[in-house]
């Protein structure tokens, strides 16, 4: 598995670099998911479809989702703070 994190300050081009590369990588047969975690969401704008915090059939080998950061802490702080317990 890669991942590849696209980084920066606000509106330099980070979602649509994210999703271009996506669905490139997609097409070249790479399974793939496409994740956004900025609280201000506007990958689903970028592929003009909606998306929820769960991962989506977007494309062939392209999986799409907008994650809620607030809900993910609430529900894996814990694990973080006490350590993964196997
Ligand atoms: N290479 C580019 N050239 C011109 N405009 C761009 C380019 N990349 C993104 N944009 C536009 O700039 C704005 C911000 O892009 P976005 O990908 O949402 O940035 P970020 O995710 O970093 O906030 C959008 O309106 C987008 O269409
Ligand atoms: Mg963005």
């Amino acid at each position: 598995m890669r991942v590849l994190l696209c980084s920066g300050k606000g509106g330099v081009g980070k979602t649509t670099i994210a999703a271009a590369t996506a669905v490139r990588l997609a097409e070249l047969g790479y399974r793939t998911i496409v994740l956004s975690t900025d609280a201000a969401h506007s990958l689903a704008d970028s592929f003009d479809i909606s998306l929820t915090g769960h991962r989506q059939p977007t494309a062939p080998n392209l999986w799409a989702q907008e994650t809620d950061i607030s809900k993910t802490i609430e529900t894996y702080w814990g694990i973080f703070r006490t350590g993964w317990q196997r």
